[in-house]
Parts: C-alpha cells; sequence; structure tokens
C-alpha cells in the first residue's frame, strides 16, 4: 500500500504538487489546487481523520490528499485496522460502506452525496436471496462493488485482485459469482467452469463445473473493444495493452495483461516497454503518467466513471469542514455483510 507525501505550507504543497504534474497541469491551475490540498491536509490533522484515495481520482487529488492510494481490496485492509477519528473515503459510495462495514467504530465520510456505481446498482438483496432459494448450500461470491444489503446476503466477497484465488478456493461444483457478468466470465475462464446465466439458471438447473452469473456491467470497462485494441496497435505497434477484468472476456483476451487498478500501476511502473494503452478510467493513466514520466500513457478518455468524478477537492474540503455525508448503515445488515468481507481478507492474505 503506497503512502503519499504531504507538505508543510502552501508554497511546499504547490512544489510537491509541480514536480509530479508539470507536464500535464498548468501552473495558474496548480496554485489554486495546492491552496486547496494544503487546507484539507491541515483540517485532515487537525481533526484526526486519514484520506484514502482509490487509483481512479483526478491527479491533483490522488498526489495531494490521500494518506494511502490503492485498489479497493488494499483500501478495505487500511479502513478495517485505522485507528483514526475520521476516514475520508476518496472513492464511491459502496468503498465507503465497505470502510463502515469493517470499522464501525469510525466516523466514515464520503465526499459526495451520491457517488454510484452502475455494478452496484445492478442487483438487490432480494435478488440474491431468490437465487439462494433456487440453490440451496451453493457458495455466493459477490464482488466487493456492491451496497452493503447484498454483501449481507453473500458467502464471501471478492475484488478484482482476488476473485480467481477465492473461487479456486471454494470447495464446490457450481458457484454463483455476482453481480459483474464480465469480471464473472473473466474468472470462469481461469478457473475452467461453464458460465451459466440468470434466466437459464432458474429455469434449469446448473451442470457440474459452472458459474451462475449476473448480468450488472460496468457502464465505463463495458464500452472497450477489440476494435479499441486493433486500432491502437495499428498506430503504435509496441504498445502493451493493459485491460482491467470488468472488460468483456474478447477485451480481456485480447490484451497483454489484467488485473486490479493497483496490479496495473505495479506493472507498468516494473515493465521495460516505454508505451502503454490502459482500458480502464483515464484518470488513473494520468496518475501513472505523473509517477513515470519516461513512460507513455495511451488512454481512451472519452469513456469515464461519472460517479469517481463526482469526488472532487472543493467538495472533499467540504467534507472535512463539516463532516459530511456520514456513511450510516443498519446494525444488523451490517454484522451479516462484514461476516462476508472477513471471510474474503480471510481466504486472501
Ligand atoms: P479495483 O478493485 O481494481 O480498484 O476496481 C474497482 C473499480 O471500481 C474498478 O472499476
Ligand atoms: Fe463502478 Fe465502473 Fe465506476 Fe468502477 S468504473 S466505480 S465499476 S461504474
Amino acid at each position: 500500500m503506497k503512502q503519499v507525501q504531504q507538505a508543510t505550507s502552501v508554497t511546499e504543497t504547490f512544489e510537491l504538487l509541480k514536480a509530479r504534474l508539470r507536464d500535464m497541469v498548468p501552473e495558474a491551475e496548480l496554485f489554486v489546487k495546492a491552496e486547496l490540498v494544503y487546507e484539507i491536509n491541515r483540517i485532515k490533522k487537525e481533526k484526526n481523520a486519514v484520506i484514502l484515495g482509490h487509483n481512479y481520482m483526478e491527479p491533483a487529488l490522488y498526489h495531494g490528499i490521500p494518506d494511502y492510494v490503492g485498489d479497493s481490496l488494499g483500501l478495505s485492509r487500511i479502513a478495517a485496522t485505522s485507528t483514526a477519528d475520521r476516514i475520508v473515503f476518496c472513492g464511491v459510495r459502496f468503498m465507503a460502506e465497505t470502510a463502515k462495514i469493517l470499522n464501525p467504530g469510525r466516523m466514515v465520510l464520503l465526499p459526495a452525496k451520491v457517488a454510484g456505481c452502475s455494478l452496484a446498482a445492478s442487483i438487490t438483496a432480494e435478488d440474491v436471496r431468490r437465487l439462494k432459494q433456487r440453490y440451496p448450500g451453493v457458495p455466493v461470491v459477490t464482488y466487493i462493488n456492491t451496497y452493503a444489503d447484498v454483501k449481507a446476503e453473500t458467502d464471501i466477497c471478492c475484488t478484482s485482485s482476488n476473485a480467481v484465488d477465492i473461487v479456486n478456493q471454494l470447495d464446490s461444483d457450481v458457484v454463483i459469482c455476482l453481480p459483474d457478468e464480465f469480471l464473472a466470465k473473466n474468472v470462469a475462464r481461469e478457473t475452467g467452469k461453464k458460465v451459466i446465466m440468470p434466466d437459464e439458471a432458474m429455469k434449469s438447473i446448473a451442470p457440474k463445473d459452472s458459474m451462475i452469473v449476473w448480468n450488472g456491467k460496468c457502464e465505463v470497462h463495458e464500452k472497450f473493444t477489440v476494435e479499441d485494441i486493433r486500432s491502437v496497435r495499428s498506430q503504435f505497434p509496441d504498445t502493451v495493452v493493459l485491460a482491467h477484468p470488468e472488460c468483456p472476456p474478447e477485451v480481456v483476451e485480447a490484451s497483454d495483461y489484467s488485473g486490479s487498478t493497483t496490479a496495473m500501476v505495479d506493472f507498468v511502473a516494473e515493465s521495460s516497454a516505454s508505451r502503454f494503452l490502459l482500458l480502464t478510467e483515464c484518470s488513473m493513466s494520468d496518475n501513472i503518467a505523473a509517477e513515470n514520466p519516461q513512460k507513455e500513457m495511451l488512454g481512451l478518455c472519452s469513456i469515464r466513471c461519472p460517479h469517481m468524478n463526482e469526488i472532487t477537492l472543493e467538495d472533499t474540503l467540504i467534507c472535512l469542514q463539516e463532516d459530511k455525508y456520514q456513511i450510516e448503515l443498519d446494525e444488523d445488515v451490517r454484522l451479516k455483510a462484514k461476516k462476508s468481507l472477513d471471510r474474503m481478507l480471510e481466504m486472501s492474505k
């Protein structure tokens, strides 16, 4: 988990940001950002808060205010053990909910009223209950991109970085894997399971070695195509293509590497190649470029996550000043949801 260096004055903050972002943000803009970053970090200390930043945050936020940056799994681990009075989650709602589920004694704050996710919105707790009634005893593996009531109906959570490993550890011929159809199909391919869509699963009986999936999609990753990869490779033949496992299976297959957001960050840092195409939210390409100036990052930036982009420096400042928006959960739901997250953390040490 990466810890971020922080400054003690606006000028020092500006210099730190400039060192990282001088090639992508004009100085006039950087100075405005530096003032916000400095003030956020000052109040953060005063209020004994910790800021967790997902890899998709915009560059000045990502490089300026989080104490830790990372993917869903890494940030969950930090959230679970934090002793700060406040955990400010610069990510989307399901991530902040996960922090509250794991560490209920802390005030957990999300700097946006909604900050949803198309995957989390694709399934309800009732949908999961119906599948469980049809398949009693079959393990339900649910992607962390879900809300607390769905996690409460789940046996084990997973993230993009441990899904294959978790399914491989289950001693069961049939597994229910929800709600991301593409992530599940990518996992099914790697674990040798046959995919069964929800309608078929409700009408017939899932065969041996199968995975019952849901039809949720990430509204960002579903838009990347094999044609995008072909087109970029024909223009820049030496491009190394990285795809998040929420991309369609044919896109993942046509790529050179697939992994969680942090796995992609690490891959670029460790690779000897010099040009990369990232098929994921495009802020991440900027964040990687800032840390690896000798590498060229290509991004398809007309495809953005509107939910992650709700989190801004301006709103994070208000969030800390006014302690809003606080995450509150029903205690019964929280306790049930925690079991599925605890199991995931135990199974992915
Ligand atoms: P990671 O767990 O890989 O960071 O993914 C979270 C996410 O929402 C990707 O769209
Ligand atoms: Fe959800 Fe997709 Fe946005 Fe990630 S990128 S938060 S999966 S909508």
